[in-house]
């Protein structure tokens, strides 16, 4: 089995220029694909609110949802280094229930890391988990849990004002302990910028190709939605109509009486079932073997 990947490994990436590869993953049989295709980074990302629960944003998921998913990708996973998101309002009130949160992702969902997004002013609260002993992941540019202040899904820094804001929060975050940054939707000048002048890798998502590492929610690259292709996004695959056509297939096969077939049913000795005869008793068709208790 290759090594566990750490949040010192992830370090140790940026120092040998080796990029990092991260995914998003919400259940146990996605996290297990990706952990056998090389994933470095298993991010359990609060998307699943848009792509698994079908809502508008973000906004509207909760620590519980998040526990959920986390501890079944945890399930599936055995290489990949495991991260969290923490949700909207679980760690913007107090400092207090930010720690307590971050630690039910780890003791509940089985997580090695949480990810939150936000600059200076969430300083205090990655120090406080940090020194909880919790591996933090910062989030900066376009950060989704802001999109009613952001007026909308849009790039962030493409002035100078923003973009020094940008920067300075980044050092902020690392300066408060973040291991990582995740950079999303920024342009590509402003991430090389701060990629260069962190310690710690950045990990992009609409950021350009100067980042240590690259993530995408999976949804994304397979191609599980034709109608969502932003300019950041690629599709690797074509799920979509894969999943289309095979259940379709499945679909048309039961309709026509061609599924199951002989192949794919379970056979016993021919059988008289007449009112007359006595059924056997459970307990001897146990003992016996002779019961429909065969393994599948
Ligand atoms: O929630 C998420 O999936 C994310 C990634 C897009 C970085 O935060």
């Amino acid at each position: 089995m290759m090594e566990k990947v750490t949040i010192h490994s992830l370090k140790r990436l940026k120092q040998i220029g080796q990029k990092i590869c991260m995914v998003t993953a919400y259940d146990a049989s996605f996290a297990r694909i990706f952990d056998d295709a090389g994933a470095d980074v298993l991010l359990v990302g609060d998307s699943l609110g848009m792509v698994v629960q079908g809502q508008p944003s973000t906004l509207p998921v909760t620590i519980e949802q998040m526990i959920y998913h986390c501890s079944a990708v945890a399930r599936g996973s055995s290489r990949a280094h495991l991260v969290g998101d923490m949700p909207f309002m679980s760690y913007q009130a107090s400092a207090d229930e930010a720690v307590k949160n971050a630690g039910r992702l780890v003791a509940e969902g089985n997580m090695e890391a949480v990810k939150l997004e936000g600059g200076e002013e969430f300083a205090d609260v990655i120090h406080r988990i940090v020194r909880a002993s919790i591996p933090v992941m910062g989030h900066l540019g376009l950060t989704p849990q802001s999109v009613h202040k952001m007026g909308g899904y849009r790039v962030q820094g493409r002035d100078e004002e923003t973009a020094r804001r940008i920067l300075a929060d980044a050092i902020a975050v690392e300066q408060a302990g973040c291991y990582a940054l995740v950079l999303e939707g920024v342009p590509l000048e402003l991430a090389q910028e701060v990629t260069e002048r962190l310690s710690i890798p950045t990990i992009g998502i609409g950021a350009g190709l100067h980042c240590d590492g690259q993530v995408l929610v999976c949804y994304d690259l397979l191609g599980m939605n034709p109608d969502f292709k932003p300019k950041f996004v690629k599709h690797y695959a074509n799920l979509y109509s894969g999943i289309r056509e095979a259940s379709g297939a499945f679909f048309a096969e039961i309709r026509r009486g061609a599924f199951p077939d002989e192949q794919h049913s379970f056979k016993s000795k021919p059988i008289r079932l007449v009112a007359s005869q006595p059924a056997p008793q459970r307990d001897q068709e146990e003992r016996t073997g002779t019961g429909d208790g065969a393994p599948i």
